[in-house]
């Protein structure tokens, strides 16, 4: 059974009651069967990781393709690593569409954050065309299969966030998650190393609130959330965390 995990993106945002307050409301989450992880922009994420408890850990959300040089604003893994993190967000479709990053870019990421012992959270996603030409498989395999690239044998997380449900307050449903999951877990099954194909937990993300993640749950496949929005509230990201439990 692949590990489970929700995960807090709070993205260029901060949470309104603090982040202390915020920290420590999730040290008070007893129980549950699921990691939390946050992902605070850079600047916090020292904090956030002497703030928390063991057990939850800390992403960063985006890390440089390269070790060290002169890459002016870039921030190398080894760098977030220092700082606390354990994981990071890499591929997410807003680098993607806003700063251009190519499969190529994420694949030699994932690689580089694997080398520093960083555990990727790749993110892949169709957007609304594709899904509504019924081409959202064949482009969610190419994603995978471009990853594979940069995976070697190592091990990483993958959250399917289709780009139309993100931030939209549109999520996707519980059967559509189901059955795009199957899909991802055959192509994982093609195109990377068995054992990552069976043990790679697979996240949904997209508008998941306390309000439709029972509904997302109850069609089962899914091992977590990758949760934007709803996650800048310690409550709304607690409950989310229950519902899996
Ligand atoms: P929202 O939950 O705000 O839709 O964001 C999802 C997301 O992009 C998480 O990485």
């Amino acid at each position: 059974m692949p590990d489970r995990y929700v995960i807090a993106n709070w993205k260029m945002n901060l949470p309104p009651e603090g982040i202390d307050a915020y920290a420590d409301a999730l040290n008070r989450i007893e129980g549950g069967n699921a990691r939390l992880v946050i992902a605070p922009p850079y600047p916090y994420i020292e904090r956030v990781a002497r703030r928390v408890r063991d057990g939850h850990g800390v992403a960063a959300q985006n890390c440089s393709d390269h070790d060290k040089g002169a890459f002016t604003g870039e921030v190398a893994p080894a760098m977030l690593r220092e700082a606390g993190a354990r994981f990071v967000i890499l591929g997410h479709s807003e680098r993607r569409a806003i700063f251009g990053e190519t499969d190529g870019i994420v694949a030699r990421k994932v690689t580089i954050a694997l080398a520093t012992s960083l555990t990727p959270i790749l993110c892949i996603g169709e957007n609304l065309r594709t899904r509504d030409a019924g081409n959202a498989s064949r482009v969610l395999a190419d994603q995978i299969r471009a990853a594979a690239e940069g995976l070697g044998s190592g091990a990483v997380i993958l959250a399917y966030e289709p780009i139309w449900a993100i931030g939209t307050g549109r999520n996707a449903s519980g059967t559509m998650v189901a059955e795009t999951v199957g899909h991802i877990r055959d192509a994982m099954g093609r195109f990377w190393p068995q054992a990552a194909a069976k043990e790679t937990p697979i996240l949904y993300g997209g508008s998941v609130t306390p309000d439709n993640v029972a509904e997302l749950v109850g069609h089962g496949h899914i091992d977590g959330f990758l949760v934007g929005g709803a996650s800048l509230d310690s409550g709304k990201f607690a409950a989310i965390h229950r519902a899996l439990a």
